[in-house]
């Protein structure tokens, strides 16, 4: 098993345009850490760097303490599942699962049992004998990370490999990879942009934007300390709520209501809010019209306007409200966080 460490990793493409700027990130060993972030902020981009697939343009990467930067994909001990399954087109499901072990000269009987046990494991275990153009794109997708399993490398790399997946199936790959973590306790690194993916799989989520790690810390963490405005938005849905303030002896003052704001220093701010900890309430502050209701069976997500820029509110199934209504709010103030007018998180 072996820790990752990228350390100062930059990367460009075309000069003038830093894909990566200045990644340090360590990932311990047996460490399960999820990278998220939007479409091209560069999360295939730094699992290639890692796999050796792409020369970084500065900085070193490490694996179990050794220095890889110039070390050749094949003897980095990795094993990547790719974005586009990259699938061998010419050979059956089973050979692409054992080609890695054949490479390695395993005994035949050994390959035999490995590649069905895992085939079984996630549920493609009846179609070996198919070629790829004969699968669906979730079947693929299964086929590579099977492919990758077999291995039982020191670090896994999974490029968002359940993207194709039915809703109710990716469930279930989720529990298959976390319980495959806890079996063979090699470290992984698995890259989506599904917030809930994110929330769900990780020891430790590593939010990347623009190039950058915005914030590394366990789930939770990121949840309720987001380290800006960025990492607020991006991780939790609904969406947390945004509404300008002014604070001024303590409280903080925004056109929906006010809310303490006990050691924020005074001036304009924008506090964030998550739509669980805005309630109901007849004799709240905050005012607020409401606009659209999403009634989700187990519970309603109200949708408000105000005189400000609009609050989403989470409530239980049974909430009375009616698209027109006005309704009154109060704001949990343990759930409330404040930033800079720029973005940055203010702690109190
Ligand atoms: N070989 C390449 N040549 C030039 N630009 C590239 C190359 N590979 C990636 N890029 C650019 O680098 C940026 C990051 O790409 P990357 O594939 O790492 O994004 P991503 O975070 O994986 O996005 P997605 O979620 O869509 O897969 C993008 O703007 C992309 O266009
Ligand atoms: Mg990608």
């Amino acid at each position: 098993m072996a820790s990752v460490e990228f350390r100062g990793v930059g990367k460009y493409f075309e000069k003038g345009v830093p894909v990566l700027s200045d990644i340090s990130l360590t990932v311990g060993d047996g460490e399960f850490l999820v990278l998220v972030g939007p479409s091209g902020c560069g999360k295939s981009t730094l699992l290639r760097i890692l796999s050796g697939l792409t020369e970084p343009t500065s900085g070193r990467v490490f694996i179990g303490g050794r220095d890889v930067t110039d070390v050749p994909p094949g003897d980095r001990n990795i094993a990547m599942v790719f974005q586009n399954y990259a699938l061998y087109p010419h050979m059956t499901v089973y050979d692409n699962m054992a080609f890695g072990l054949r490479m390695r000269k395993v005994p035949a009987s050994r390959i035999r049992e490995k590649v069905q046990e895992t085939a079984d494991v996630l549920g493609i275990g009846t179609l070996l004998k198919r070629k790829p153009r004969e699968l669906s794109g979730g079947q693929k997708q299964r086929v590579a990370l099977g492919r990758a399993m077999v291995r039982e490398p020191e670090v896994f790399l999974f490029d968002e490999p359940l993207s194709n997946l039915d809703a109710g199936l990716r469930v279930s790959m989720r529990d298959e990879l976390t319980s495959l973590h806890r079996r063979l306790s090699s470290t992984m690194i698995f890259v989506t942009h599904d917030q809930s993916e994110a929330m769900t799989l990780g020891d430790r989520i590593a939010v990347l934007d623009s190039g950058r790690i915005q914030q590394a810390a366990p789930p939770l963490e990121i949840y309720r300390n987001p380290c800006n405005t960025f990492v607020a938005g991006f991780i939790g849905s609904p969406r947390i709520n945004f509404l300008k303030g002014e604070v001024r002896d303590g409280v903080c003052m925004t056109s929906e209501g006010s809310v303490p704001a006990p050691g924020i220093p005074e001036g304009r701010c924008l506090m964030g809010v998550r739509p669980e900890h805005v309630h109901p309430d007849s004799r709240g502050t905050f005012r607020g019209v409401v606009r659209f209701l999403e009634t989700l069976g187990n519970e309603v997500i109200i949708h408000l306007d105000t005189e400000g820029d609009g609050l989403r509110c989470r409530c239980g199934p049974d909430v009375d409200a009616g698209i027109g209504d006005e309704m009154t709010f109060s704001l949990e103030p343990s759930g409330c966080v404040f930033f800079t007018t720029d973005g940055m998180r203010i702690n109190p």
